[in-house]
C-alpha cells in the first residue's frame, strides 16, 4: 500500500469500552437495560420526554466520572503528529460516540455526527448549549428562556450532523479505517462501502468481526487500547 496522506477514522462504542462506558449491542449493552425505541427516537420523546430525559441525564452524568483510554490519547497523538498537515493531508476524526472522550484526549478535527452528551439543543430558539447538568427539572434555555431543552442527540430517524463536511473528508481519503463500531447503523456504516468506491485503503479495527467487515482490505482483532496504539505507532514510523 502507498504512504497514506488524508486519513478518515469512524469510531464507535468500542473505542470507548475500556473506559467503563457501555456499548450499545454488546452483552450488558445499553439497549438490555432500556429499549432503544423506549428513549432514542422523537417519538418516544414525545410520548414519555420524562423517561427520555431521565435516561439521558443518566448517562450525561456518567460519563464525567468516566476518563479517555489509550485508544483515545493515541488517536489525539496521531492527529498531533501526522506530519501532512491541512491543505495536503488531514487526519480527520469521525465519531459516532456521544461523550467527550475523544476531546478529553486532545483530538481537535472531530466530528461528533450523533451530537452530543455535554449539549443541550432549544427546541424553540434552535440554538445550542454547553450543559453538564439534568434536563429533568426543564430548566430554561440560557437563550429564549423557554423550557425547551432537549438532548443534543441524533436519535434514529434524525440526519446525523455535519454530513457534508463528512463526505468531503471522504472525498479526499486515501485510508480509512473504522474503530470499536458494528456496523449495524447507518449512515455510518456505510462509509467503508464509499471509501471502496474513490479507491481507499480500508482497515477495521475491533474486538471481533462487525457486520460490515468483509468490505474492509484488512481487519485487526483485540481491545482498542492495544491495538488501536500499536497502528498509531506502526503508522507514524512510516512518515
Ligand atoms: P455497538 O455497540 O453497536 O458496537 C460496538 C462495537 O465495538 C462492537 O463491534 C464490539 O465488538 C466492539 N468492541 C467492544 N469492546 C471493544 C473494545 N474494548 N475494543 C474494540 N472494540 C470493542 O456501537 P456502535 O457501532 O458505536 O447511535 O453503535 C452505533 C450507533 O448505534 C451509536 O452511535 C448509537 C447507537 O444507536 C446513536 O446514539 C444515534
Amino acid at each position: 500500500m502507498s504512504l497514506p496522506q488524508n486519513i478518515v477514522i469512524l469510531t464507535g462504542a468500542g473505542v470507548s469500552a475500556e473506559s467503563g462506558i457501555d456499548t450499545f449491542r454488546g452483552g450488558g449493552g445499553l439497549w438490555e437495560q432500556h429499549r432503544v425505541e423506549d428513549v432514542a427516537t422523537p417519538e418516544a420523546f414525545a410520548r414519555d420526554p420524562d423517561l427520555v430525559l431521565r435516561f439521558y441525564d443518566m448517562r450525561r452524568a456518567a460519563i464525567q466520572e468516566k476518563a479517555p483510554n489509550a485508544a483515545h490519547r493515541a488517536l489525539a497523538r496521531l492527529e498531533r503528529e501526522w506530519p501532512i498537515k491541512v491543505p495536503d493531508g488531514s487526519v480527520t476524526l469521525v465519531t459516532q460516540n456521544v461523550d467527550d472522550l475523544h476531546l478529553r484526549a486532545g483530538s481537535e478535527r472531530l466530528i461528533a455526527m450523533h451530537g452530543q452528551h455535554l449539549s443541550a439543543w432549544c427546541t424553540a430558539c434552535d440554538t445550542r448549549h454547553a450543559w453538564t447538568g439534568p434536563l429533568i427539572d426543564r430548566p430554561p434555555c440560557p437563550a429564549c428562556a423557554a423550557p425547551a431543552l432537549r438532548p443534543d442527540i441524533v436519535w434514529f430517524g434524525e440526519v446525523p450532523y455535519r454530513m457534508d463536511e463528512i463526505h468531503a473528508a471522504m472525498a479526499q481519503a486515501d485510508l480509512f479505517v473504522s474503530i470499536g463500531t458494528s456496523g449495524a447503523v447507518y449512515p455510518a456504516a456505510g462509509f467503508v462501502r464509499l471509501a471502496r468506491e474513490i479507491g481507499a485503503e480500508t482497515l477495521e479495527l475491533n474486538l471481533e468481526r462487525s457486520q460490515g467487515s468483509a468490505w474492509f482490505h484488512e481487519t485487526r482483532l483485540g481491545p482498542a487500547t492495544q491495538i488501536v496504539p500499536d497502528w498509531v505507532d506502526e503508522l507514524l514510523k512510516t512518515r
